[in-house]
């Protein structure tokens, strides 16, 4: 229940455009415990970018009605976030997570979102149900700055 150096949150917010800063900050200011340096920061504002993005363009193609549900969980030094949608869901995951691989080209999508999330992060799952929607887990090891400068 009560074990040291773990701590958890979680948050849902309509799929608008306007809340994919939110959520970066979010997480952001919740890591900050763990004394991130400025590069591990980017890196988790970055992903959850691309995952919140993600749900709200592909999983509710624009529908504000959408929910997006994010949380962070640290345990130790080690952050796991999740980003959840109840959208259309991914048909063939591992075409979806492979480089410069989009179904909306139009948009002028890189395709890069799920490579970006695999590369940051020292752990990467998808779990997609066609008609049910997605959910994203990444898990990193937080090098703090106290542990560098000590
Ligand atoms: N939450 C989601 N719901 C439905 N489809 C998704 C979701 N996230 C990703 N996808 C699918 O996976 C593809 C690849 O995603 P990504 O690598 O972020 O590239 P991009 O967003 O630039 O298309 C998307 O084009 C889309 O088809
Ligand atoms: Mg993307």
């Amino acid at each position: 229940m009560n074990q040291p150096g773990r701590n958890f949150m979680s948050l849902q917010f309509a799929a608008r455009s306007e809340n994919e800063s939110f959520a970066r900050v979010t997480v952001a200011a919740f890591v900050s415990q763990l004394d991130p340096t400025m590069d591990e920061i980017t890196d988790l504002k970055t992903v959850i970018s691309e995952a919140v993005t993600n749900s709200i363009i592909h999983g509710y193609d624009g529908d504000p009605e959408g929910i997006v549900t994010i949380s962070a969980l640290i345990e130790g030094d080690t952050v796991t976030l999740s980003v959840e949608d109840k959208g259309r869901g991914i048909e063939d995951v591992e075409l979806a997570k492979q480089p410069l691989f989009t179904s909306k080209p139009e948009l002028e999508r890189s395709g890069m979102g799920f490579t970006i999330m695999e590369n940051f992060m020292d752990e990467f799952e998808v779990s997609s149900e066609l008609g049910g929607g997605t959910s994203i887990r990444m898990k990193k090891r937080i090098v703090s700055k106290t542990a560098l400068y000590n």
